[in-house]
């Protein structure tokens, strides 16, 4: 049964005669308001709305990452990858990696005379320089026409958008006549000039004939086509060349549950990462994963049919290339212990659960020296770009590596840091509260650490994460920064892909994308908060504790500002006799570097100043006045 598109029935029969001496294609259809359908079967089930999926690729400059792609339609990202076959939902994208799109198709009516067209309801808000054509072919690639959209959206004027203006966006989309096939749904695909039946065909492991059947002999470029097919196809995607990166504790994942596995929440140790052993790592991964494959299969066409038996020997001689490589890998890398992958199951009991830290952080015992474990896959965009050497004693320090082969993972071994995270130090229950100069010293660590990572290192890192639970306090509770999983390095980069812990996200962050080192500044103010209020970054309630940092201390009376930091301020701290002076000037360290605007937040080294000389008042009373309230005037 040949369901031919209707505005060009002509066309096409014009098209069937003269077949033979033309190329099979054509240009799009300039006109087309959609499918139509029908939903009024008396004596049947209806068939819509159902299931189905658009193939969609993603594009540069700006659908390169699934959680863009996943905002576009409305979904999670777990939503698209799973049935994408792309393992990890945080990895990038590569240009034109195909992607399936689940959408929910039903049938629309528009009015008596225009009748329904099937289509997937997509809300898309309009942006500056949006128009339904633009959006149409370059946001949706062309799985809807502007026609169309002008359709759905009656009361919106196309010559006259607004910015944030809600349309409808009508994803094409039909759903299979169980009546008529057998297949179980139908994907929207848009044809490519390079397309014929018989490669779309194949792409989705289908017959010609079925495509024929729904969509007519003549496929026009850049139309939909609606692909029926009984099963999922298995999309190739280009090999893990980009494992994921080290999930963790990242408010973006939020909308997606099984992305948690594996997430390392709060602790998450991780640091001193090392670009350099990086590089190396992803020099031996990329070696294994694609020179050796390569050179494998070249040998076994090159063998094939002389009958050589090249398993055995191919692998041995890999094997051998291997041991070569980590050699000499480890002998760049003197400071740095390779460990083996037996050595790190002996020493966590196979990776039981009894050893584990937190997230996919183990606890493990090597030659009588105790270390935190981290498994982890790799995103090699992502942390290619952090490191230099960072090697400083208020960052967790990284004392070695393990690749394993079979599965890629890599297990980075790091010192372990005993009296576990600042969190827990302040938010569960201890028997020993923290002091107030324990406080403070702390405070100055974690500040003395960003300023290593700020201004000491080329191109400068930024952390992205600062917060309580990423803060390890060492036997003597000194302070060392952990988890750079999200750090990047160059500054005022802007991303699309938010990540972080929301309470301690910069607004401007959250906001535009804006990554700078003022962004730890802010998150490091977050935590200077929490140090001295005990309280949460959010509290059941919901209510964030630097906006309400913000709105207590908005007084200009020194007075009564420290009259509503004694009621702000943690009870174990409130029991001790310690100086006002010095509490005060931290709570203006912290409330400089909440400013809203970022180039208004005081720089590390400001900071570290400032802290140090609240730390001299630390004890003593003096009466010269609060250090820290040049910052407050910056
Ligand atoms: C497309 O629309 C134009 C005017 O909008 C009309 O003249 C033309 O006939 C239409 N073509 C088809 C194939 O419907
Ligand atoms: C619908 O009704 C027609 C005629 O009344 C009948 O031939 C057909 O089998 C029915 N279809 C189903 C699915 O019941
Ligand atoms: C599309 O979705 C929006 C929001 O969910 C809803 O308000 C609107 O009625 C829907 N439109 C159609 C045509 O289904
Ligand atoms: C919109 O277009 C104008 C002129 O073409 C351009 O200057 C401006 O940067 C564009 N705005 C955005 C957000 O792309
Ligand atoms: C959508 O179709 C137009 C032609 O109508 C074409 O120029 C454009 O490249 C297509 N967009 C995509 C993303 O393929
Ligand atoms: C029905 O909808 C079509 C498309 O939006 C419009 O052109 C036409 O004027 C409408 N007819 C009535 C009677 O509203
Ligand atoms: C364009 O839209 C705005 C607000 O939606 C309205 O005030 C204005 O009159 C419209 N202009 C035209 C020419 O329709
Ligand atoms: C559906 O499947 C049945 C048996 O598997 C087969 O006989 C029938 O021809 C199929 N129908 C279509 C439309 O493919
Ligand atoms: C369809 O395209 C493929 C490559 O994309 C080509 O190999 C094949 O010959 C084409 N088939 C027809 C019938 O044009
Ligand atoms: C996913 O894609 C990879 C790479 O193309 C392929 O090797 C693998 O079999 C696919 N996995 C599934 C579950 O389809």
């Amino acid at each position: 049964m040949k369901t031919f598109k209707l505005h060009h029935h002509f066309f096409t029969l014009l098209f069937f005669l003269l077949l033979p001496f033309l190329k099979s294609q054509t240009e799009r259809q300039e006109n087309n308001t959609g499918y139509t359908c029908n939903n009024n079967n008396k004596n049947q089930t209806n068939i819509y709305p159902c299931q189905s999926y658009a193939y969609y690729r993603a594009t540069p400059p700006n659908y390169l990452d699934l959680a863009t792609i996943s905002d576009l339609f409305s979904l999670s990202r777990l939503m698209i990858s799973k049935p994408s076959n792309i393992s990890s939902p945080s990895s990038p994208l590569v240009p034109n990696q195909p992607l399936l799109i689940p959408l929910t198709c039903s049938c629309n009516f528009i009015n008596t005379t225009f009748g329904s067209i099937s289509y997937s309801n997509i809300t898309y808000t309009i942006k500056p320089n949006d128009t339904f054509f633009l959006v149409s072919t370059i946001n949706f690639q062309n799985l809807t026409t502007y026609p169309s959209v002008e359709v759905v959206n009656p009361n919106l004027v196309a010559t006259n958008l607004s910015i944030g203006d809600n349309a409808v966006f009508p994803i094409f989309c039909k759903c299979p006549d169980k009546t008529k096939t057998n297949s179980s749904f139908m994907i929207s695909y848009v044809v490519q000039p390079f397309d014929n039946v018989s490669s779309i065909a194949s792409m989705f492991g289908t017959t010609e004939k079925s495509i024929i059947d729904v969509n007519g002999e003549i496929l026009y470029d850049y139309d939909t086509i609606f692909v029926p097919v009984n099963k999922l196809p298995v999309l190739k995607q280009p090999s893990t060349l980009v494992p994921s990166p080290p999930p963790s504790g990242n408010f973006d994942d939020g909308d997606d549950d099984d992305d948690k596995s594996g997430t390392v929440r709060g602790l998450a140790i991780g640091l001193g990462i090392l670009g350099f052993l990086l590089i190396l790592v992803l020099g031996i991964w990329f070696y294994r994963e694609v020179l050796v494959k390569k050179e494998k299969k070249g040998r076994d066409l090159y063998f094939g049919d002389k009958g050589y038996n090249g398993n055995n020997n191919d692998n041995k001689k890999k094997k051998q290339m291997d041991v070569n490589f980590m050699a000499n890998v480890s002998d760049c890398l003197d400071k740095y212990r390779v460990f083996g992958f037996d050595e790190l199951v002996d020493a966590t009991n196979g990776f039981d659960e009894s050893y584990l830290i937190q997230g996919s952080v183990y606890k493990g015992e090597i030659d009588g020296q105790v270390y935190a474990i981290k498994k982890m896959k790799w995103n090699a965009y992502e942390e290619l770009k952090i490191l230099q050497k960072v090697n400083h004693g208020n960052l967790v320090k990284l004392e070695g590596f393990c690749i394993e082969q079979e599965e890629s993972n890599c297990y980075l071994v790091y010192e372990y840091v005993e009296n576990g995270s600042l969190y827990s130090w302040l938010h569960e229950e201890k028997n020993q509260k923290l002091n107030w100069i324990t406080r403070l010293r702390i405070a100055i660590d974690i500040a003395n650490g960003l300023l290593y990572i700020h201004e000491h290192t080329r191109p400068k890192v930024v952390h992205k994460d600062i917060k309580s639970s990423n803060i390890l306090l060492d036997s003597n509770k000194r302070a060392k920064i952990a988890n750079f999983g999200l750090a990047k390095s160059g500054i005022n980069a802007i991303t699309m892909h938010i990540v972080g812990t929301q309470g301690y996200i910069s607004p401007e962050y959250l906001a535009d994308g804006i990554v700078s080192t003022k962004m730890d500044v802010f998150s490091f103010g977050v935590v200077l908060l929490e140090l001295i209020s005990g309280k949460e970054v959010i509290d059941d309630e919901g209510n964030v504790l630097w906006a309400n940092a913000i709105k207590t201390f908005e007084v200009k009376n020194e007075q009564e500002k420290a009259r509503r930091l004694k009621e702000w301020l943690d009870n174990a701290i409130l029991r001790e006799t310690c100086s006002m002076e010095s509490l005060m000037g931290v709570l203006n360290v912290a409330i400089a570097c909440l400013n809203r605007d970022p180039s208004k937040r005081p720089s590390i080294i400001d900071i570290v100043y400032s802290l140090s000389k609240c730390e001299d008042t630390g004890f003593e009373v003096s009466d010269d006045g609060f250090s820290s309230q040049n910052l407050v005037a910056r």
